[in-house]
């Protein structure tokens, strides 16, 4: 069912698992900024130690062996490196950090997927305008390609830039992310810009530079629920649905393997409200230069990272402020028959999955699913049943994918390897197939059912 060189993974991401926020001379990130604040995040909660993945590496390379994994996902500090986001200062310690980790990893036949930015900007770029500034572009190719100098040699499977989707809109429009900023309508429109054009520069660096000895592929991670009609009768329900698709997935999705530019749809939404808003700046949605590196093209694979999915109506123009949601003017919905796992927005669908997977509007290309995984909160359940369902029955609809609708899935990454800090919900929230002991200073990791389950299945596929 699945190819004999599928990747069988696992994920994580810098901030959420390394703690060590001050050690060795990091630089702090917008995340810390963020968490040092009140009120921001679930119980007040921090990276500040995490997992101690800084310090306990080696704990975790043993979950790794113990699951069986072909590949680990892991995300690098960019201020771990380069403290003020600028190569003018390097971080040895940090270089050394993740030297060792490839290495370890490379040793023990796992192959690293590494992302270079998981939602964690060093602070001191923040300071000059972080995302929104256009700036952006060149620092990050420029930190891009620090990253394959200094480890590209051995890493062959790159993400840019991890959901830019939810950096602009989570941090830019709704403020619930690191930087917190709210401002609706207009910032996410540009930070999500100046994420592609970043995105773009590290590519065309690699492609030029770096590909003809190291022989990689780049891409950046793309989240996307799987969007249908409310009414699959409804012409409303059918063009709003369309038009959800545009405003997330196609964002991103669009100009880098359809057009090289936004879904028609977007630009045409956008100006009519800024137009019905008295709004009367430049367009909101900017444009891509032609002076500037082409945007389409620029990934070599398809990485996607899916959680679930929604029924979609028209939202009948019932947001009246200039926004995001009044620009796109959609309504989505849980279907009542979805079980609902321990986060709010995680329905459990999983053939919502293969049901993306198959869409290929995107073109055809190879697809790693980057992400996936369920949550639990509330009493501690070393017997995760749920989530062992979740897993069993997603990885049947990728099997299905691949045999039934002829998709090129080349890899799945469970998320996460461990329990760690889910954002704005703190540790209140637990993805892993590890659990963590956060009360416990030693953090001693303790493999779930799931993990034991997922362990079973890598064997059996992997043989
Ligand atoms: C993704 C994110 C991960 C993880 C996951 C579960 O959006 O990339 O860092 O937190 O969601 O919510």
């Amino acid at each position: 069912m699945f190819p004999r060189d599928f990747a069988w993974g696992a994920a994580t991401a810098a901030y959420q698992i390394e703690g060590g926020w001050q050690a060795d001379g990091r630089g702090a990130s917008i995340w810390d900024t963020f968490c040092h604040g009140t009120g921001r995040v679930f119980g007040d909660h921090n990276g500040d130690v995490a997992c101690n993945s800084y310090e306990l590496w080696e704990e975790d390379l043993k979950c790794i062996l113990q699951l069986g994994l072909t590949h680990y996902r892991l995300s690098i500090s960019w201020a771990r490196l380069l403290p003020d986001g600028t190569r003018q200062r390097v971080n040895q310690k940090g270089v050394q950090y993740y030297n060792k980790v490839i290495d370890d990893l490379l040793a023990a036949h796992v192959s690293p997927m590494v992302t270079l930015y998981h939602f964690d900007l060093p602070q001191a770029l923040q300071d000059q305008g972080g995302w929104k500034s256009p700036n952006i572009a060149s620092l990050f190719n420029s930190y891009a390609q620090f990253c394959f100098e200094a480890f590209g040699d051995r890493v062959k499977l790159w993400i840019t830039i991890n959901e830019p989707y939810v950096c602009a809109k989570l941090g830019h429009e709704d403020g619930i992310h690191a930087p917190g900023l709210t401002e609706p309508g207009i910032a996410a429109y540009l930070v999500g810009h100046n994420m592609l054009r970043a995105h773009a520069l590290a590519w065309h660096s690699y492609d030029k530079i770096f590909r003809p000895k190291q022989n990689g592929l780049v891409s950046l991670a793309l989240n996307s629920d799987w969007l249908e009609p409310l009414d699959p009768d409804c012409a409303e329900d059918i063009a709003a649905t369309q038009r959800d698709i545009a405003f997330t997935l196609g964002w991103f999705a669009w100009p880098v393997f359809v057009t090289g530019d936004y879904p028609e749809v977007m630009r045409t939404f956008i100006e009519a409200n800024s137009q019905k808003h008295g709004y009367t700046g430049e367009s909101r949605l900017p444009f891509f230069s032609k002076d500037e590196p082409a945007i389409l093209g620029t990934a070599d694979f398809f990485a996607l990272n899916f959680y679930t999915s929604r029924k979609v109506t028209s939202a009948g123009a019932r947001f009246d402020k200039l926004s995001m949601k009044s620009d796109q003017n959609v309504q989505e919905v849980l279907d009542p028959s979805w079980p609902i796992s321990g986060v709010s927005w995680l329905a459990v669908v999983p053939d919502g999955l293969r049901k993306l997977l198959s869409y290929k509007n995107f073109g055809d290309p190879a697809i790693y699913i980057t992400e996936n995984g369920f949550a639990q909160v509330g009493s501690l359940q070393m017997e995760d049943v749920q989530r062992v369902e979740f897993y069993k029955q997603t990885i049947s609809e990728v099997a299905r994918a691949i045999t039934e609708n002829g998709v090129n899935v080349r890899g799945y990454f469970a998320w996460s390897l461990m329990d760690n800090f889910e954002w704005a919900d703190g540790y209140s929230a637990r993805f892993g197939l590890f659990h963590v002991d956060f009360s416990d200073e030693k953090l001693p990791r303790t493999i779930y059912r799931s993990g034991k389950e997922y362990a079973k299945l890598i064997k059996r596929y992997n043989s």
